[in-house]
């Protein structure tokens, strides 16, 4: 069902200030820099071999990224795991008595996505992805 990990998420208080190390420092490259209002962030995508990390900065005060970095600080946010058909994915765990904060697969950056809470996944959220022409 899993066919890797695709990306780490970090929530980040700034993410020019955050490029200093993982661009300037680390030496990685940015692939993608993105403003997604509907969900209250901007991202930053930094390609790693087959995986990437994401860089998660809040647009304001009201969207979960700036509630959890309110209280938890800048730090791990989720992992994504790439998956060949979500919603088969969303029916199996579901099933298996995960508890999904989406039950429906919702469009994401780079496909249809769905949050797995971190109740369910041991302190840390998992996002499921399906990259368009993954079926
Ligand atoms: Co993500």
């Amino acid at each position: 069902m899993i066919k890797k990990i695709d990306h780490v998420a970090i929530v980040v208080e700034d993410i020019e200030r955050a490029l200093g190390v993982f661009r300037e420092a680390l030496g990685l490259q940015v692939s993608q820099t993105q403003s997604l209002p509907e969900q209250g962030v901007t991202i930053a995508f930094l390609p790693v071999g087959e995986s990437e990390i994401e860089l998660l900065e809040p647009l304001g005060p009201d969207s979960g990224v700036a509630r959890f970095l309110a209280t938890r600080g800048e730090g791990l946010h989720h992992i994504c795991l790439e998956v060949e058909d979500i919603d088969a994915a969303l029916a199996e765990l579901k099933g298996k008595g995960l508890r999904l904060i989406n039950e429906t697969a919702v469009a994401g950056a780079h496909g249809r996505v769905a949050f797995i809470h971190p109740k369910s996944t041991h302190g840390v959220m998992v996002e499921l992805l399906e990259r368009p022409g993954s079926r």
